[in-house]
């Protein structure tokens, strides 16, 4: 049975942690719900991680469309949210709603995630208010990279954490389902944590979030070049690539297991 956001409101009044990893394909995908993972974000580090660009803002609609059907045709459990990518929502109310549209139509995901709080409040209440969930992610939102000068942890001084509370409310007040919080100190996650009503999900932001999100290739410690403070890996790849290339090399790999055989008397005919 597929995740509603009412099981996910439930989760926080319960206290019980809300899960959420990246996807972008269908096997990670269908290995996340197997797994048991209550969210999954098709997120635009899609652009970083899978196609290798240095930040988010290349990312297409046509690119987020494209890889959230592959994801929601991989899981049929999660809650999907994906990334409305930049300047799919940025220039007017009305790309916003069209553009999460097409995400649900077309990607077919259960809801969108925008970067902005305060500032983009007419676009969450327009896209609410066409039945479209929509997240609100406030704190380190890298579509605004050049205006942030850099990637770097947010909310650290008065004014920018009062304005993250703010942000946080503003993003429920206009209808947002849920908040998510990157790269801020764990005891503003706190603060705004228990100020709203709506779930909130953490990276970089400390156990006091209602979940915490990883992207796919850090849980997986695939990015070797790149590893964030906040980011824990949990299976060590590099490790098992490193050891397939030993096993080759010493003849170790393939063995009878992984090899397929043929009758002898077939054998002698031909040999
Ligand atoms: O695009 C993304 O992967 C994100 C992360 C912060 C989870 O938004």
């Amino acid at each position: 049975m597929r995740k509603t956001i009412l099981d996910l409101y439930k989760q926080k009044e319960n206290k019980q942690k809300i899960t959420m990893v990246t996807s972008y394909d269908y096997l990670s995908a269908r290995l996340l719900d197997n797994a048991g993972i209550d969210m999954i974000l098709i997120g635009d580090s899609l652009g970083m991680v899978v196609l290798g660009y240095e930040d988010t803002l290349s990312v297409t609609m046509e690119d987020m469309i494209h890889h959230s059907r592959a994801v929601s045709r991989g899981a049929k459990n999660a809650f999907i949210v994906a990334d409305l990518p930049f300047m799919s929502y940025q220039a007017s109310v009305e790309d916003a709603v069209k553009n999460s549209g097409r995400l649900l139509k077309e990607g077919r995901v259960n809801a969108v995630k925008l970067e902005g709080g305060l500032e983009f409040a007419s676009h969450i209440k327009a896209i609410s208010n066409a039945f479209i969930p929509v997240m609100a992610h406030i704190g380190l939102t890298p579509q605004a990279v050049h205006m942030l000068g850099g990637y770097r942890v947010q909310g650290k001084d008065e004014i920018l954490a009062k304005k993250l509370i703010k942000d946080a409310k503003i993003a429920e007040e206009s209808g947002a389902f849920a908040l998510l919080l990157e790269c801020i100190p764990y005891a503003l996650a706190e603060i705004i944590t228990k100020e709203v009503s709506i779930p909130t999900i953490g990276i970089g932001a400390g156990k006091y979030c209602d979940g915490q999100v990883l992207v796919w290739h850090d849980l997986l410690g695939l990015n070797t070049e790149f590893k964030p403070k906040f980011a824990k890996v949990y299976a060590n790849t590099l490790e098992g690539i490193k050891k397939y290339i030993d096993e080759v090399k010493q003849g170790e790999f393939p063995s009878q297991e992984h090899s397929f055989s043929m009758a002898d008397e077939v054998l002698r005919k031909i040999y």
